[in-house]
């Protein structure tokens, strides 16, 4: 086999679910390009994210996103723009290289922490530019821990640009994150609980060893996504990454939007805060020495951006291993889960 990349030139229309209304999801301009292929820039000082309750760059974001939501819809970097990403990737938008036909999927196999992982690295990359700040880094919605538990209160304040009105009405501050939400809440009142949400984390995410349990399972280039009943998604993206979508997005909506949905999740400013913890239990589940797959087929594995400088660029997996060589981290804090072992 091979690994799976972006045939970025045979981006179609979406195939939405019933209900949905009709968007368009390939990028701007990209007919005439060819990918080239992406050279991960020198840095001075590494960014840093912070966690969402507890974030001093609320001030640098909400410009940043402003300016972003001010950009015309067809540039890439405008708010749609980035959204739609989500949605060309997940909505058999593209197709792969050399399958013609063959739908590119992100979800439900290994590739999915690597390409979320460029994506939101994009993301940040944007924004600090719009802002003129080499060093701006996005907060993360640390639900793993109780301090975290709640709706980041910086996405909830109406007057914000990070503020999104499709959420659901009762899961707003104070009610706690069910991370094993399916639907209905487990604990009392309609909110979640601290320490089954911490064993939860624990069995996720600690007692998860081998790679291709966390990751998911492989996808190879000519592979069918694998969705359904033979769903090969790893441990985390089941579980807190689905349940925190579904648990977000709003009941009303015919297919839970916008976070409940993969094609509407990235419109509302809360996914890139949620994928940024995603993205952190991924470095922290490494930290326990945990190995990285070496399969070529995951980590030759790759996708197509616009960067910061409007370069259509092609990124691989095995570039992401490391946060530092892309030029951010996390900032360290206790993992109270590792003591509920269940
Ligand atoms: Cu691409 Cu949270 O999903």
């Amino acid at each position: 086999a091979d690994a799976v990349a972006t045939d970025v030139h045979a981006c179609h229309k979406p195939s939405l679910p019933p209900g949905a209304k009709p968007i368009a999801c390939c990028p701007p301009n990209y007919e005439d390009k060819e990918p080239i292929e992406y050279v991960i820039p020198k840095y001075t000082s590494l960014r840093i994210r912070t966690p969402a309750h507890d974030y001093a760059d609320l001030d640098k974001y909400t410009k940043a996103i402003t300016i972003m939501k001010s950009l015309p819809d067809d540039h890439p970097h405008s708010w749609t723009q980035q959204s739609r990403i989500h949605c060309a990737y997940c909505h058999n938008s593209y197709t792969q290289v050399g399958h013609k036909g063959v739908e590119m999927q992100v979800h439900f196999s290994w590739i999915f922490l690597p390409f979320h992982r460029w994506y939101l690295y994009f993301y940040e990359r944007i924004l600090g530019k719009l802002i003129n700040d080499p060093t701006f880094a996005l907060p993360f919605w640390n639900w793993d821990a109780p301090e975290g538990m709640e709706m980041p209160a910086i996405f909830t304040d109406r007057r914000s640009p990070l503020y999104n009105a499709l959420r659901n009405q009762n899961h707003l501050p104070p009610t706690l994150v069910d991370l094993n939400w399916n639907g209905r809440s487990t604990g009392v009142d309609g909110s979640g609980d601290v320490e089954a949400n911490l064993a939860t984390m624990y069995r996720q995410v600690y007692e998860v060893k081998r790679p291709l349990c966390f990751y998911g399972k492989p996808y190879r280039a000519g592979d069918k996504p694998l969705s359904g009943s033979g769903n090969g998604s790893g441990s985390i993206e089941l579980v807190p990454h689905n349940t925190v979508h579904s648990w977000t997005g709003d009941k009303t909506q015919p297919n839970i939007e916008d976070m409940g949905a993969l094609y509407s999740a990235a419109r509302d400013p809360i996914f890139y805060c949620h994928h940024a913890n995603i993205d952190r239990m991924w470095s922290v589940w490494k930290s326990f020495g945990r190995e990285d797959i070496t399969d070529p087929d995951y980590q030759n594995a790759s996708y197509v951006f616009y960067d910061e400088n409007l370069n259509l660029v092609t990124v691989k997996n095995s570039d992401a291993f490391d946060t530092k060589k892309l030029g951010y981290d996390y900032k360290q804090l206790d993992l109270p889960w590792l003591k509920y072992k269940p």
